[in-house]
Parts: C-alpha cells; sequence; structure tokens
C-alpha cells in the first residue's frame, strides 16, 4: 500500500547545530513548527538519503518522545527508508540503541534523548544520529547535517495515522517494514554474554544488598529484568523504576546532587553494600559503595585495573581511552598493564575510531560516563554489571577496593566545578581571556602552584587523522596538579563553564582526605588565573562534582 507523500515547504532555522551529543533544545523549541521536520530532514540529507536504508529508532521517554518517533517514521517512509527497527513505545536506552544498530547490521539510528537534561514540556529533547558501527556521528556527519539546517527549503512526509508501538510487531508503513522490538531482550542477552551472571546470582544469595536508583528514567525496565528477574536480587532493589515523560520532575543525572537520596541512604547507617543509578537514557551511570563514593574517573580506573577477572574481558585490554578531562587515573593502571591510553576531546564520538580499530576497549568520561567495544555509546548498567562481577570475584567491600586500588596506583584526587546558565558573553569573555595568556603562564605561580605548560586542547585523531581544535583549556601545574576549563556544549539556556581540578595524592596517610580540601589549592590558583568569580558574578559553582 503506497501513501501520499507531502511535500512542506520550509526555510531554515537558526540554532539547529548538533553540539556535544546531538541537537537539544528546550522541549518548546522542538515543538514549534517545523523545527522537528526540518532537523529529521537535514539528518537525510547529511547521511546521503535515506532511501533504501535500515534505522534503528527509540528514545528516552521523556516528554514528546512519542510524537516525535510517529515523525520520525513518517519522514523515513517518505524519504524511502526500507525499515525501522523501534523499540516499543519508542522506548530504547542509548546503549540498547547503539546494540540494535551493530548486531542487525542497520544503517544507522534515531535516538530521541536530551540524556541527563531535564525532561517535561519545560524540560529539554533532543535528538541524536548515530551512524552504522553504532556510535555517534562524527563531526563530519554532524557538520554536513548542520550545513543541510541551513539550506533547506522543503521536507517530506507521508500522510498517514500514528502507528501502534504497543506490541511487538512487524507492520507496514506504506512500503516501508517497522519492526517493533521489546527494547530490553537484545540487551539484556548482550549483558549475559560479557559478564558472569551465575557469579553476580551467587553474591545475591550471598545476602549481599544493593539498591539501583532508575531515576523514572529508562533504565527502570532494563534494571528491572536484568538485576531483580535474572540475577536474583530482591523485589525493590531498583527503585523509581517507571519511565515518566517528565522523570517525576527530577534531573535523572546520576551524580552525588541529582541523586542525592540514593547518596544519602548510601551514607547512612543501614546503607546496603552497593548502590547505582543511571541517567536519563541510560548510558549514564554512578557506583557507590556503602559509605564510599567512587567518582567515574575512579571507576574506570578500577575496571580497567580488574578487566580480566570479568569472562568478556579475560583476554585482556587492546587499551584504554579517556576524554581529555577525566582524570589520569586510568593512565596510572594502563602504564602498569603496558597497554595504550588515549586523551580524546570531551564527547563519545570521539573513541569511535579507536573502539572500531580495535586500539581500545574500555573508555570513559569523568561525566559518569563508562562503556567498551561492546556498544559504541557509554553504558550505565554495563558498568553496573562489571562491579558487581568484580565484586563477587574480589568478595569485598566497594571501599576496601578502592583502598586497595589507591595504595597500588595512588589516589587522583578529582572534582568538577559547574557554574551554569553563565551569560554567555561573559563566559566566553573568561575563556577568550584565558586563551590569551596561556603562552605567558608557564613559570608563573598561583596560590602556591607554579605553572608547568599551559595549552589549549586539540585532538589528532591516530584512526582517521582528523584533527578537533578549541577542545578545552588545559593548564598544568609541577607535580602532576592539573586544571582544565571548557564550556558544556550540550546545555540549553545561557552558557555551562566547567572547571575540572585534579591532583595525584602518593601518600597513603593522605588518601581518606575530603576531595575539596585536598584540592584546595588547585582550586585557588584557577580562581587566580582566571578571575572565575568576577568574571560569572558567582560567588560558588552551581554544581560541584
Ligand atoms: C557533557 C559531558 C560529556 C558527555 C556529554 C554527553 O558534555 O561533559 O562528558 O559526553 O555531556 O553525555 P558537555 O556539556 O560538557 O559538553
Ligand atoms: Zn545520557
Amino acid at each position: 500500500m503506497s501513501l501520499s507523500i507531502k511535500t512542506v515547504s520550509t526555510r531554515p532555522i537558526a540554532g539547529q547545530k548538533p553540539g556535544t551529543s546531538g541537537l537539544r533544545k528546550k522541549t518548546k523549541v522542538f515543538q514549534e513548527p517545523h523545527f522537528l521536520e526540518n532537523f529529521i530532514q537535514s539528518i537525510w540529507t547529511g547521511i546521503g538519503g535515506v532511501a533504501g536504508k535500515v534505522l534503528v529508532l527509540g528514545g528516552d521517554g521523556r516528554h514528546f518522545n512519542s510524537q516525535a518517533a510517529q515523525v520520525v517514521l513518517r519522514m523515513a517512509a517518505a524519504g524511502g527508508a526500507k525499515k525501522v527497527i523501534v523499540g516499543k513505545r519508542a522506548l530504547l536506552s542509548t546503549p540498547a540503541a547503539s546494540n540494535l544498530i551493530r548486531t542487525r547490521g542497520a544503517d544507522g539510528g534515531i535516538i530521541l534523548s536530551a540524556s541527563h537534561n531535564p525532561g517535561g514540556p519545560e524540560g529539554d529533547f533532543g535528538v541524536k544520529y548515530n551512524t552504522a558501527n553504532g556510535g555517534p556521528a562524527p563531526e563530519s556527519v554532524t557538520e554536513r547535517i548542520f550545513e543541510a539546517t541551513k539550506t533547506i527549503t522543503e521536507y517530506h512526509i507521508v500522510d498517514s495515522q500514528d502507528v501502534g508501538l504497543r506490541i511487538a510487531e512487524t507492520v507496514m508503513l506504506g512500503d516501508m517494514e517497522i519492526e517493533i522490538v521489546d527494547p530490553v531482550e537484545d540487551y539484556a542477552a548482550m549483558m549475559a554474554g560479557i559478564f558472569d551472571f551465575a557469579a553476580i546470582k551467587a553474591l545475591f544469595r550471598s545476602g549481599f544488598k544493593m539498591r539501583f536508583d532508575a531515576m523514572h528514567a529508562v533504565t527502570g525496565p532494563y534494571a528491572t529484568v536484568l538485576l531483580e528477574e535474572e540475577l536474583g536480587a530482591p523485589p525493590g532493589t531498583v527503585i523509581n523504576a517507571i519511565p515518566l515523560p517528565d522523570f517525576g520532575q527530577g534531573h535523572p543525572d546520576p551524580n552525588p546532587i541529582w541523586a542525592k537520596p540514593l547518596m544519602d541512604e548510601m551514607m547512612g547507617d543501614h546503607a546496603p553494600d552497593f548502590g547505582a543509578a543511571s541517567d536519563g537514557d541510560g548510558d549514564r551511570n554512578m557506583i557507590v559503595g556503602k559509605g564510599c563514593y567512587v567518582t567515574p574517573s575512579d571507576s574506570l580506573a578500577v575496571l580497567a585495573a580488574n578487566a580480566t577477572l570479568v569472562s568478556g574481558y579475560s583476554g585482556g585490554l587492546k587499551g584504554v581511552a579517556r576524554s581529555m578531562p577525566t582524570s589520569k587515573a586510568v593512565d596510572r593502571v594502563a602504564e602498569s598493564l603496558g597497554i595504550d591510553c588515549f586523551e580524546t576531546p570531551t564527547g563519545w564520538k570521539f573513541f569511535g575510531n579507536l573502539l572500531d580499530a580495535g586500539r581500545a576497549t574500555l573508555c570513559g568520561e569523568e561525566s559518569a560516563g563508562t562503556g567498551s567495544d561492546h556498544v559504541r555509546e557509554k553504558d550505565g548498567l554495563w558498568a553496573v554489571l562489571f562491579w558487581l562481577n568484580v565484586l563477587a570475584v574480589r568478595k569485598c567491600s566497594v571501599a576496601d577496593l578502592m583502598t586497595s586500588h589507591w595504595a597500588s596506583y595512588g589516589r587522583n584526587y578529582y572534582s568538577r566545578h559547574d557554574y551554569e546558565d553563565v551569560e554567555s558573553d561573559a563566559a566566553n569573555g573568561l575563556v577568550d581571556h584565558l586563551r590569551g595568556q596561556l603562552a605567558d603562564l608557564p613559570g608563573k605561580t598561583f596560590a602556591g602552584l607554579t605553572v608547568e605548560s599551559a595549552d589549549e586542547f586539540a585532538y589528532d585523531d591516530p584512526v582517521d587523522g582528523s584533527r578537533s581544535e578549541g577542545q578545552g583549556l588545559r593548564i598544568h601545574f609541577d607535580g602532576g596538579a592539573r586544571v582544565v576549563m571548557r564550556l558544556s556544549g550540550t546545555g540549553t539556556s545561557g552558557a555551562t563553564l566547567r572547571v575540572y581540578l585534579e591532583r595525584l595524592e602518593t601518600d597513603p596517610a593522605r588518601f581518606g582526605i575530603d576531595p575539596q580540601e585536598a584540592l584546595a589549592e588547585v582550586i585557588a590558583a584557577a580562581e587566580a588565573i582566571a578571575g572565575i568569580r568576577s568574571r560569572t558574578g558567582r560567588a560558588a559553582p552551581d554544581v560541584i562534582t
């Protein structure tokens, strides 16, 4: 049955440049006439047309997810796509979407998500295109999409009813096949192939207690199936498990600030042995033991150091990669394992080539993202299962594991200070001013720390030779301390200044200090160099993680 294709005249809409992770805007902006349609049509243009292609489609369930999915289906049909594989109710976590693209040999996928940004009518929405390797489109592709948004004159959409997405079945939309799949099944099967489920089951049987906070977002169904149904954790282990369009009015970002109820429980007298949380679209993770928060940078280092205990990685790691602002904890593990450690710009898309080329197996970012070559996205539940597998084998607490890790490698004290919704001119002014100073900083002393080197990070991709410039200002001090500053590429209002602070401690007597205290000199040096307070008009950061 063929459907009539409507051609709608439109004109370019400003501000459709994909950022660190796809296009993110206020939901209301995405709902403005033609906004979503323009961007989807530009994706089709940017990828050389969608005709004959197979796509994966799903999202994190936030407000506007269902309506946007219907638009994508109609526009894929109008563009002549062969098939779309879509999660039931248009749900798919980001790692599950990445997995489906890879295992089904799809040409790419569209993920409807603004990740950890709040959802709802007043919240944020987002659209991201992933390529055939399952990973976020590289800059060459996002650039082409952006170019298309600047010249668009019309888009094409079929005239049809909404497609029912409530049952796993295959239906047709005109000549295009739509396969509606259970969003969890394939993902759960992949996890069972990587981790030793028998060992984790035995851990739960021995009375090990865990709390997983799905933060009313997409990982609820995944965590319930995996942890409670397959691994035998008691019912109630997963909380806030039903995805809600506004994430229960919360901010589904798994860190000590936004996952405070979980943090409070884990720091309390009756804390479970292990706590974890994930974000809106299921790619981030937070790991916390009884009385012991694990920074994402440390988590990456611990997983790398213990990887061979897990059957999926028993052959060893080909290499590791971290984003530049992520702490250097994993570098020390890589050094001792004798493997490469790559430093990439912020954003998961930069790991894709290293994973595809077999140069790295594990990668991670300080922003609660950890992953491996099993997919081409960071993966929240994967990280949680990895930790459970390691704890099941090592039979020790999270706190003991951290103490022994630091004893071997030293402790990289680390913190990120975010100044949110800063006036754009002020934020750009701060960065421009600092950039102008970089060359003169070496040799100067600030708050007792002497600058060893200072530069603006640029990345030369070792696989395809592409160069990405302007990826953050970094200042190294004598003794290994470091400050990095960059502006966020995922915000939807004003500018967010991120200040990343780090210092290595090798004296075991000093492993138990509060990170803000341990970093006091580095924090003071950052302020002295950049004048953050006066330039942003803020007395303190909005969020400290
Ligand atoms: C933030 C994080 C970055 C992550 C991205 C997408 O980007 O800092 O590590 O890859 O979200 O989850 P930013 O807002 O800093 O550009
Ligand atoms: Zn996310």
